[in-house]
């Protein structure tokens, strides 16, 4: 195993080294090799050069006085570190945390995810939790685990709770990012009513607790609620064109309806709204069987089974990474743009350029890893799924202006980084 750090470069050529960016009041700027710490192996994540770091490998003996605050006596009790040089502070319980920002209380945020175990949320809350505000997921785990967030499980910053957004619920916090829905065509087609429930009851009641607590709400929408479109690419003020009584309905029309929900609560009750609609997201953490097309083709690949193309591989997609996602969900809701926004990188490719790419990102990654490879494998055609829209490519140009977001990452550096984790999942028997 010859695996080194992974360097990324962004789209105009320059490293990347930390996400986020401090804008409309909040700083959202996490360092890169921080959060890569959270999902990739020890090998591939640099070491945090820091003094935190440092202070962190030393024995807790030998840490300076004035930064260890012990409860009561010793051993098992709970443990607090504050490092002066970087205004951070790590908590022990009976494993330690990574250290997350200090904040005053008057910055310290109040935040409730919903849908916090999934794909998208589990970065979110990441950040948010690395950035030193108050975390509560809410989850049922029907597609998120536990497991993508147990790193914070035990932080005196962090709560989970196990429960159904359908059912009400209540607590008081600032702001709600308001993302709790199956994502993926399986999963979501799994039970169509009970996807149309989570859409429409889940986003009342979440809505409704936004109100109670005058807390500021943002909902996850999506580029579905424009259908199979005939604008390209789709900007904001295109209505769409979805079929209402088609297979991918419980999704499209669920989120169309949320939106009018959203809207509603707004112009009846004042409720302070936010609405992205995300245009098709990857990275680590994706549910690696959901059936989406960037997981199912790293994952044939890396297994060397011959990579599937639904239909004549000529039908478009754009990808975006999960931390321009992250980057765009988080300026969203602290801007004062209450209007729906695209969230998603414009950068379009065929479906067929795509497999090559990733199988090419895969055969770089296994080299440098020093894998051995079964054989090169084959990308094959299988016929298309009803209702597949053939081109989706967002217009960002409210999000540029409004919210001085543009997405970062290319496609390929992106891919690069979720090649490694899944291939982490694989060594781990996990896929
Ligand atoms: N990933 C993308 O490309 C993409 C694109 C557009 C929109 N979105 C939206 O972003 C949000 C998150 O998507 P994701 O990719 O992380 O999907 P995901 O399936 O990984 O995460 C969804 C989370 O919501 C939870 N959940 C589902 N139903 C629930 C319920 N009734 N009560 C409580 N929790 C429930 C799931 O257990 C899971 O943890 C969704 O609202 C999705 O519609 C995602």
């Amino acid at each position: 195993m010859t695996a080194a750090p992974i360097r990324s470069v962004d789209k105009s050529g320059v490293e990347i080294t930390s996400v986020g960016f401090n804008r409309f009041g909040f700083d959202s700027q996490v360092p890169i090799d921080v959060l890569r710490s959270l999902y990739l192996r020890p090998h591939y994540a640099a070491r945090i050069g820091d003094s935190t770091s440092e202070t962190l490998l030393k024995e807790d003996g030998q840490v300076e006085d004035h930064a260890v605050f012990n409860q009561g006596n010793t051993a098992y009790q709970s443990k607090s570190i504050f490092y002066p040089e970087t205004n951070s502070i790590s908590y022990t319980t009976l494993s330690r945390f990574t250290p997350v920002k200090l904040l005053p209380p008057s910055q310290r945020k109040r935040i409730l995810v919903t849908g916090g175990a999934g794909f998208v949320g589990s970065h979110l809350v990441d950040r948010l939790m690395l950035l030193g505000h108050e975390v509560t997921v809410l989850d049922n785990f029907f597609t998120g685990s536990k497991t993508t967030v147990s790193h914070w499980i035990g932080h005196p910053n962090f709560e989970m709770v196990r429960h159904d957004v359908v059912e009400p619920f209540m607590i008081e916090c600032d702001q709600i990012y308001h993302l709790a829905c199956p994502a993926s065509p399986p999963h979501y087609q799994f039970n169509a009513v009970k996807t149309i429930k989570t859409s429409f009851m889940g986003t009342l009641n979440m809505l409704g607790l936004a109100k109670r607590t005058k807390a500021r709400f943002l909902i996850s929408s999506t580029s579905e609620v424009y259908g199979d479109p005939e604008v390209h690419p789709q900007h904001e003020e295109y209505w769409g064109h979805v079929n209402p009584i088609g297979p991918r309905a419980c999704y499209d029309e669920g989120k169309r309806v949320a939106e009018t929900l959203t809207y509603g609560f707004q112009r009846q009750d004042g409720v302070d709204v936010r609405v992205a609609r995300i245009f098709n997201t990857y990275g680590p953490r994706m549910n690696p069987y959901d059936g989406r097309v960037v997981s199912n083709f790293i994952v044939q690949a890396l297994k060397g089974e011959d990579m599937t193309v639904y239909g004549d591989g000529k039908q478009t997609r754009s990808f975006q990474y999960i931390h321009d996602l992250i980057d765009g969900l988080i300026a969203l809701m602290n801007s004062d743009e209450t209007r729906p926004v695209n969230i998603g990188n414009g950068d379009e490719f065929t479906i067929g350029e795509f497999a090559e790419l990733v199988r090419e990102i895969v055969e770089k990654v296994q080299d440098e890893d020093g894998d051995k490879r079964i054989r090169r494998v084959n990308i094959i055609h299988k016929a298309i799924p009803t209702d597949d829209p053939q081109m989706r490519r967002p217009d960002t140009t409210r999000a540029k202006e409004s919210l001085q977001w543009q997405p970062r990452w290319t496609v390929r550096m992106g891919l690069e980084e979720m090649v490694r984790y899944y291939k982490a999942k694989m060594a781990e028997g996990n896929l």
